[in-house]
């Protein structure tokens, strides 16, 4: 079934919010903390190891219960349901939205163009599995006999921020291989690593939904012929795979098909860290842990489906992004994880939002008369304390932060962890309470500074406060764990692209660039230059010594 295409700005939902935004815009998050002594549990959800508390966020019940309101008259539910059977929601590529799918259990039953798409995902999983574990106990060797040390992800975009991403967040879960990256099209990025790399015990997975995209093909090109200084032709076989859905290019490059993973139409580049595009998580922790990452997912898939909205995490979030963005005119959200693990977690989240989200036309072709995605930025704790958070803080602009943190420490250094976790609290202490001039004062007043110059201060030393934020209480990163976060924000994604009426899951804003730059590619290596603007001529020709 097709999404329906509706306004949400013309509900009757949507208008008694701006209402309601109006009675409450100015309120201080503080006092609805003194009226009411049970707001924290009442804005709690506590679902298998999450503690989740969104209380810190300018928001009260009557704020939920017209999201609430609003859910219903753009048919959430409905929408849901359409997501996980199947239906192809991503209207303007037909095809299906079914990286859920890649979680499900083998019992379930999914259906693609009248055939059930789970026996192919639990094939390629074993598949997976077999080849994970060859390479990790040393069974499949390189050219001269030696066991694999190192692997050698080559991708872009979903086919290298998500396994990027995990790898890191699950490096305390890893083995003995070291996992590389290359990505950017920039050739320092490739000769880097290269640098660092022994051709006899390397494997390079070769990861491209598509198999044309320039960097990765450029990398894979430059890779093999790194390769082929040392080894002949033949041991490509052995140190080369590939993932993709275009089987054909694949095999041009050179690649035996018992060497290519499959991927699939119906799943998204930047939804595909699930799918065979995980096979360096699945290396570097083992294939146990990538089906723990999976398995995680999966749980939270459930949660989705069938948790009333209330109490339904990935919703809940999606309201509170919204209410932000559309009511209060946020630009941005803040992701800040309290552990770095998480360090890659903001930049690979910029792309399956942005991505997604960042679009301009509603579901019936009609331009929008609101905002729509929200940009995406952060670091971690307490990193980011020492670099933006004065903004944070005591800026103008209103900035959402969902705060992501962990009970227990992985390598249990208690001394530390207590010292992170104090920080990770407080911080949304300080940002909910601020600091009002009546204590700036009495701070003042104990130090040997003079009346003068304690009045000169007051004013910057000033925190309004009232800035919302999001706790994520976890309990500790593991790969099932991590499964669920990702898969929340995955959600949370479907159903703020549902509430904007937008299709969330193409991409079309990526093309211009690349077509411009391929022509202007060919401009770079002749003599001529074609007619542009004149900023872009000069560039041209600066660069071409004319
Ligand atoms: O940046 C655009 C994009 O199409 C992403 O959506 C995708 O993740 C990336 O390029 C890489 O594409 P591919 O996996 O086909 O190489």
């Amino acid at each position: 079934m097709a999404l329906k295409s509706i306004d949400p700005t013309q509900t009757k939902a949507w208008k008694k919010l701006e209402e309601h935004f109006e009675d409450i815009k100015n309120v201080h998050m503080k006092h609805w903390f003194e009226e009411d002594t049970n707001r924290a549990n009442r804005f709690t959800v506590k679902w298998d190891d999450f503690f989740v508390d969104y209380s810190k966020n300018r928001i009260t019940q009557t704020t939920i219960d017209l999201f609430l309101e609003l859910a219903e008259e753009v048919e959430l539910k409905n929408a849901i349901s359409s997501y996980f059977l199947g239906d192809k929601i991503n209207q303007t590529e037909q095809r299906a939205v079914l990286h859920t799918a890649l979680r499900a259990p083998e019992t379930a039953e999914i259906f693609v163009d009248g055939e059930n798409i789970i026996p192919r995902i639990h094939e390629t999983r074993g598949k997976i599995k077999s080849f994970t574990n060859s390479i990790v106990n040393g069974k499949h060797t390189g050219f001269t006999g030696k066991s694999f040390t190192d692997i050698v992800n080559i991708g872009i975009g979903g086919s290298d921020l998500g396994p990027a991403m995990v790898v890191e967040a699950l490096s305390y879960y890893k083995n003995h291989l070291t996992t590389h990256f290359v990505s950017n099209v920039d050739g320092d990025h490739v000769n880097e690593v290269l640098k660092k790399l022994n051709p006899e015990t390397t494997l390079f997975v070769i990861v491209s939904k598509t198999f044309t995209t320039q960097e990765t093909l450029s990398n894979a090109n430059t890779i093999r012929q790194w390769f082929l200084q040392s080894a002949n032709k033949d041991a490509i076989s052995k140190h080369f795979v590939a993932v993709s859905t275009n089987i054909e290019k694949v095999k041009e490059f050179g690649i035996a098909s018992e060497n290519i993973f499959p991927m699939w139409n119906w799943v998204g580049g930047r939804f595909s860290l699930w799918s065979a595009v995980g096979l360096s998580i699945s290396l570097s922790v083992g294939y146990d842990n990538f089906s723990a990452l999976l398995s995680g997912a999966h749980k939270m898939d459930e949660h989705f489906k069938n948790e009333p909205f209330k109490n339904n995490i990935p919703v809940i979030s999606a309201f509170l992004s919204i209410w932000y963005n559309n009511f209060f005119k946020a630009e941005s959200e803040a992701i800040i994880p309290y552990t770095q693990y998480l360090n890659q977690f903001a930049t690979y989240l910029q792309q399956a939002i942005m991505e997604s989200n960042g679009k301009t036309v509603m579901r019936n072709g009609d331009i929008v008369t609101y905002q729509t995605g929200n940009i995406i930025w952060g670091e971690p704790g307490t990193n980011s304390q020492h670099a933006f958070f004065q903004l944070l803080h005591q800026g103008t602009k209103l900035i959402p932060a969902d705060f992501i943190g962990f009970k227990k420490s992985l390598h249990g250094n208690k001394e530390h962890h207590n010292k992170l976790t104090s920080n990770f609290i407080a911080q949304t202490e300080a940002l909910l309470k601020g600091k009002p001039k009546t204590e700036v004062k009495r701070e003042l007043l104990d130090t040997k500074l003079s009346k003068n110059a304690q009045k000169t201060l007051t004013a910057f030393k000033i925190f309004e406060g009232n800035e919302p934020t999001t706790t994520f209480f976890i309990d500790k990163l593991t790969p099932q764990s991590l499964g669920k976060l990702i898969a929340m924000y995955e959600h949370k994604i479907f159903v703020q692209g549902i509430i904007w009426n937008i299709f969330s899951y193409d991409q079309f804003g990526v093309e211009l660039g690349k077509q411009l730059a391929s022509s202007i590619l060919k401009e770079l290596n002749s003599v001529k230059t074609k007619s542009h603007d004149s900023s872009t001529k000069n560039l041209i020709n600066y660069y071409k010594n004319i």
